[in-house]
């Protein structure tokens, strides 16, 4: 079976874990701050604080921007629920709003009906590794927490992902473009903001009371971390080789293959193609054959909060098939995914 997704790792990463294993220190130190310092050098922002999640970056992020009770939190419904989490965890009110049919993303125009006098943030996901019209988003002049969960490396008009937003969150998930097991990392420009994010993270030994979390790294998931930051480049170029391949070899068959755009690199997290019809039968077929697809998007938040008209949500979610692509996927396992996904889409 050729799994849908998996972590790429080696005895560089092993040696690298091991050596924080044998230092004895093996909570949060001195490979946290390396791996924050090296992140967020290669955003090119002015520093980072690393969570053990994606979703507690979230989390510090909303709270950094002081979100609470009776604020309006902007974000896709064509997204994982993480989000959704994050914004109740705070007590806001997630305001959902519908996606562009090419890119996946954020419609900009949808969230420009969508602002009001409460709203506090827009959560603006880079979904599938494409980044979101930044520039139409920050023309509202609302704090942007750039959500670069599956966009490490991505680039907006030469920019790296991560450097538009007030804040932007990474995670560090086994499967996402850099792994360490569980992990993430709020990201800022902003002194201030990356101070209240530090302040949150840990609870122990302060003057003050108020609430905070223990949401720290540890310094086996930053050596991990830090060991695969530095293959990111071969990462990203056997990403792009292999959604190259897609590109050339699946093009005549009846699906809609990811456009592309000339000021934005696409990083292809995901390799996401529109095919008509049955869905979920198309899934069954294919892994019969030993392939593992999968729907990129679980299910829109709005199906879970009750709400409708969601339109281009709805006809993405009901065609966009994630076919496997990650470093590991050897160029024998593409030829596989080409030749079965072409020949039962061709067969339907
Ligand atoms: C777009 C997006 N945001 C946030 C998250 C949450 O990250 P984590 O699983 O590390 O909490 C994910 C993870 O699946 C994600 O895909």
């Amino acid at each position: 079976m050729i799994p849908h997704s998996k972590p790429t790792l080696d005895n560089r990463d092993c040696d690298a874990v091991l050596e924080v294993l044998q230092s004895g220190q093996i909570t949060q130190g001195e490979y946290v701050k390396r791996f924050e310092d090296k992140l967020s050098e290669f955003i090119g922002v002015k520093g980072g604080v690393a969570t053990n999640s994606g979703t507690s970056a979230l989390h510090l992020a909303l709270l950094a921007l002081e979100a609470g009770k009776g604020d309006e939190i902007i974000l896709p419904s064509y997204v994982c629920t993480a989000l959704l989490n994050a914004i109740h965890y705070v007590r806001a009110t997630p305001i959902l709003v519908d996606i562009e049919p090419d890119s996946f993303n954020l419609d900009a125009k949808r969230v420009k009906e969508s602002l009001t006098e409460k709203t506090k943030a827009i959560i603006v996901p880079h979904l599938f590794g494409l980044p979101a019209d930044m520039e139409e988003l920050q023309s509202f002049g609302i704090p942007l927490i750039e959500d670069c969960a599956q966009a490490l490396g991505a680039t907006y008009k030469g920019k790296q992902a991560g450097g538009f937003g007030a804040l932007s969150i990474f995670s560090f998930y086994a499967t996402k473009v850099i792994a360490s097991g569980e992990g993430g990392m709020v990201l800022s420009d902003s002194p201030h903001l990356l101070e209240r994010v530090r302040d949150l993270r840990d609870y122990d030994n302060r003057d003050n009371y108020r609430i905070r979390f223990n949401y720290k790294m540890t310094d086996l998931q930053a050596a991990l971390g830090i060991s695969q930051m530095e293959k990111l480049p071969s990462f990203l170029e056997r990403r792009k080789v292999i959604a190259k391949r897609y590109s050339r070899e699946l093009p005549n068959i009846p699906a809609l293959l990811p456009p592309e755009y000339p000021d934005r690199k696409h990083i292809f997290y995901r390799y996401v193609i529109r095919v008509e019809g049955n869905l979920e039968r198309l899934l069954e077929q294919i892994k019969k054959e030993g392939i593992c697809c999968e729907r990129p998007v679980y299910r829109p938040l709005h199906y879970y909060l009750g709400l409708s008209d969601f339109p281009e949500t709805e006809r993405i979610w009901s065609s966009a098939l994630s076919i496997p692509i990650y470093p590991s996927l050897a160029s024998g396992e593409v030829t596989e995914v080409i030749d079965r996904v072409k020949r039962l889409i061709e067969e339907r």
